[in-house]
């Protein structure tokens, strides 16, 4: 039995297009979990900025995140909902992490690669270090659990080593302190990447992931998107000239349809295979309109919802203002914890 309490935390950057990898791989894995553990999930403005954001997009962008946060089902009663920036605590165990994690660990991120791109000179050394703040924002809560899509994986390996490394740099005063020295401070932390759609792919080529920033938005399909775009999108989605197999055997080799049925299998809520016992056989012809109404099915209410959000936005700030009061006490006892084992001074008082 661990010593820390089960306890959930996930985040998604407020950098615009939130579309159906975020929903599936992500949003809808953070509502399952509700029931079963407390949650957080933060809107992680600290990441965005590691690249440009326009000031004034960024606002809107993070209050975007929050509302979609809420019309997908997350309940700001009982998860907490907040933005990374108004809990000072992230920043603070950032830096520390910063003294934990080596240069080697960081250089061998491949997000870091892909984003930084031909140019490494110029990117920013946030988006060099972005994984330790990552890992802050798990550990400042020793959340146990970390719903994520695929992509995130090793950076949440990262946020293992950085726990493990600190655990055993400060053994000894871990346990001067007071705390369970078999246990260390930070717990290794399981990321929970599951269910058909860890890794949804583009609409237009099956090998890439849908992703925020591809120029083209027929790629994928925006959480904002209207039921007419959602039905264009899937209408134009590439694929090939089969029919669809009736095992999934046979989806190897053809990432396209593999991508649409896994889509389908995720809102349906069904596994691949009882798609393919539904539609083995079948012509995309017959296939896409019925992923067409699913998918509008299940998506254009979170767009309404949405919509009215974006005119409320005096009740996202404050759904956000609450949530990171509600962070903010569960975190400084454990940043206090911190500074005690690093060797800091305590807080000065009054
Ligand atoms: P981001 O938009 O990068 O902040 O990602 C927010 C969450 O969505 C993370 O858990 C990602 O792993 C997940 N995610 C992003 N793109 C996809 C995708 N194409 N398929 C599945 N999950 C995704
Ligand atoms: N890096 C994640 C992404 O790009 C977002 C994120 C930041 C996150 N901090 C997190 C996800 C903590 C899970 C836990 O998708």
């Amino acid at each position: 039995m661990s010593v820390f309490e089960p306890r959930v935390f996930s985040g998604v950057q407020p950098t615009g297009n939130l579309h159906l990898g975020n929903y599936l791989g992500a949003i809808t894995r953070f509502v399952a979990m509700q029931d079963t553990h407390p949650c957080l999930y933060c809107v992680v403005d600290m990441h965005a900025i590691t690249v440009w954001q326009e000031p004034a997009e960024l606002q809107a962008a993070i209050r975007e995140v929050a509302s979609a946060y809420i019309a997908a089902g997350i309940d700001p009663k009982k998860s907490i909902i907040f933005n990374q920036s108004q809990v000072s605590g992230h920043a603070e165990l950032a830096w520390i992490f910063n003294c934990v994690a080596r240069m080697g660990w960081l250089n061998r991120m491949t997000q870091f690669k892909e984003k930084a791109g031909k140019n490494r000179e110029n990117a920013s050394t946030g988006l060099f270090v972005y994984p330790n703040l990552m890992a802050a924002d798990i550990l400042l809560y020793r959340a146990t659990h970390v719903p994520v899509g695929e992509d995130q994986k090793q950076h949440l390996e990262l946020t293992r080593d950085i726990a493990q490394k600190f655990n055993n740099d400060y053994a000894g005063r871990i346990a001067d302190m007071g705390h369970d020295p078999e246990a260390g401070y930070f717990p290794l932390t399981e990321p929970i990447i599951a269910g058909p759609a860890t890794r949804v792919m583009s609409l237009r080529e099956g090998t890439k992931k849908m992703s925020k920033s591809d120029p083209s938005d027929l790629s994928r399909i925006n959480l904002t998107d209207d039921a007419d775009t959602i039905s264009k999108k899937i209408r134009k989605a590439k694929t090939d000239a089969e029919a669809l197999p009736s095992e999934t055997d046979g989806l190897k080799d053809r990432p396209e349809a593999a991508n649409l049925v896994g889509i389908y299998a995720a809102l349906a809520e069904h596994s691949p295979e009882q798609v393919l016992n539904d539609f083995g056989g079948s012509q995309f012809s017959t296939f896409k309109p019925a992923l067409a109404d699913l998918a509008v099915a299940k998506l254009a209410p979170i767009a309404d919802e949405m919509r009215r959000l974006k005119d409320d936005t005096a009740y996202i700030d404050q759904v956000l203002g609450a949530g990171a009061d509600r962070a903010d006490a569960i975190a400084r006892p454990v940043m206090q914890g911190v500074k005690d084992i690093t060797g800091f001074l305590s807080t000065r008082k009054g």
